[in-house]
Formats: C-alpha cells, sequence, structure tokens
C-alpha cells in the first residue's frame, strides 16, 4: 500500500491560514486533513464549507474531510461545492445499515471518495458491511473532538482486523488513522496495516514540517504491515 500523509488543518495557525496551508504543500503533504466539527457530534466546533473552500484555492492537494457532525448527509452537496475529495462520515449518526450505504452512494454520485470513521469504542466488525463500497476506513486513535490527545495503542488490533478483512476481498482500500499520530506510533500503526496517517501537532507544530512529514512517512514505510 502507498503510505501517505494528511496534515490535520486544525493543528495550523488560522490566523495565518493561506501561509499555513503553503507550508504543508512544501512539506511534501500527500493530503490535508480537514476537521468539520458541529459541536454535537462531538463536544467541540471547528469549521465549515467556507473555510474549506478557501483552503482549496491556495492548494492542488487532495481535500480529505473527516465529519464530525450529526447529519453529514445534509451537506454532500455544499462538501462537493467547496472542493473536497475524500468524505468521512462516522457510523453512529442514527442511520440504518442501509441508509449508510446510501449516504455513501450519494457521496460516489458526486465524484468523491467515501470513507467511514469509527471512534474507539466501535469494533472493525462494524465497517465490514460496507467494505464494497469504502475507499478508505478512518480507525480513531483518540475520542475525536479534539487535537493534541494521546495515541490509544488499543487500537492496533482494530487496524489489523479491517487490513486484513480487505486483504481477504482482494481490495486495495485505504486504512487512515487520526488521533495523536507521529513517527512512533506511525511505525506502530502501519505495521498493523494503516497506510494513510494524519498527523496534526506533530506536522504544524513541529519544528519543521517537512522532516516530521518526512519522519512520519519514512517510519511507516519501513514498518507497513510487519505484524499482520
Ligand atoms: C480529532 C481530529 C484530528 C486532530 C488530530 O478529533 O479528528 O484530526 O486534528 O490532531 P493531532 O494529530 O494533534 O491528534
Ligand atoms: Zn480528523
Amino acid at each position: 500500500m502507498k503510505i501517505l500523509t494528511s496534515p490535520s488543518v486544525l493543528a495550523c495557525d488560522f490566523l495565518h491560514l493561506a501561509d499555513e496551508i503553503r507550508r504543508a504543500d512544501a512539506s511534501g503533504s500527500d493530503w490535508l486533513h480537514c476537521d468539520v466539527m458541529d459541536g454535537m457530534f462531538v463536544p467541540n466546533m471547528s469549521f465549515g464549507f467556507d473555510t474549506i473552500r478557501a483552503i482549496n484555492t491556495v492548494s492542488d492537494l487532495p481535500l480529505d474531510v473527516h465529519m464530525m457532525t450529526c447529519v453529514p448527509q445534509n451537506y454532500l452537496d455544499a462538501l462537493k461545492d467547496a472542493g473536497a475529495d475524500i468524505v468521512t462520515i462516522h457510523n453512529d449518526i442514527g442511520l440504518t445499515e442501509d441508509e449508510l450505504m446510501e449516504v455513501l452512494k450519494n457521496i460516489h454520485a458526486r465524484g468523491m471518495k467515501a470513507a467511514i470513521s469509527l471512534k474507539p469504542k466501535f469494533p472493525a466488525e462494524t465497517v465490514f458491511p460496507f467494505m464494497e463500497e469504502l475507499d478508505m476506513v478512518l480507525i480513531m486513535t483518540v475520542e475525536p473532538g479534539f487535537g493534541g490527545q494521546k495515541f490509544m495503542p488499543d487500537m492496533l488490533e482494530k487496524i489489523a482486523s479491517v487490513r486484513r478483512r480487505a486483504n481477504e476481498m482482494g481490495k486495495e482500500m485505504d486504512i487512515q488513522v487520526d488521533g495523536g499520530i507521529n513517527a512512533a506510533n506511525a511505525a506502530l500503526a502501519a505495521a498493523y496495516g494503516a497506510n494513510v496517517f494524519v498527523v496534526g501537532t506533530a506536522s504544524f507544530r513541529a519544528p519543521d514540517m517537512k522532516v516530521a512529514l518526512d519522519d512520519v512517512k519514512k517510519a511507516a514505510e519501513e514498518a507497513y504491515g510487519k505484524n499482520l
């Protein structure tokens, strides 16, 4: 699997958003991770479509939008219009399996990639019914809502279960990890099958963003799949 980094814009200096996005671009980021929080699905608010649109005007990188919101299905046109390339929704938004499947299809119908994210308490099996329709699974390695938290090693086995299931299906699916990621635990997560690394605090707030992202990528590339 190709190893990718997706710096989380949540950790940037918002006073200088355009410069921060250019800095991420110049540091070799593969994607940009945009965290949308509505103050209901998670106990925090972040930014919305106008900010995503603004980010899109200064970067050609794929925008990886993590919807930590109660009704993401109502905003697919707004996401497309703002420039989202990948839309991640959570599984626990009060929809049935069929309804969630429908949302994934609606994301695809708009030409965007579709992903489901699992909070720490949801086991790997929760995403298995959706695998055919998924481009990516996001395994949260912290409770969603805030940057700067500590990586939860308990999530490693979950990553491996999802990767094994994808491999059994012959599916080259991205597995993303998000929360407290740095080079040391990126190596661990990669060993268990993760290939896309959201890096917030450890990228934007590192002394040198390019060095930090290169370190994450190198560590993950060396370790990928070793514990599968
Ligand atoms: C947390 C967000 C993350 C966060 C990651 O709810 O989903 O994307 O910004 O930031 P760090 O890497 O600082 O944990
Ligand atoms: Zn996120």
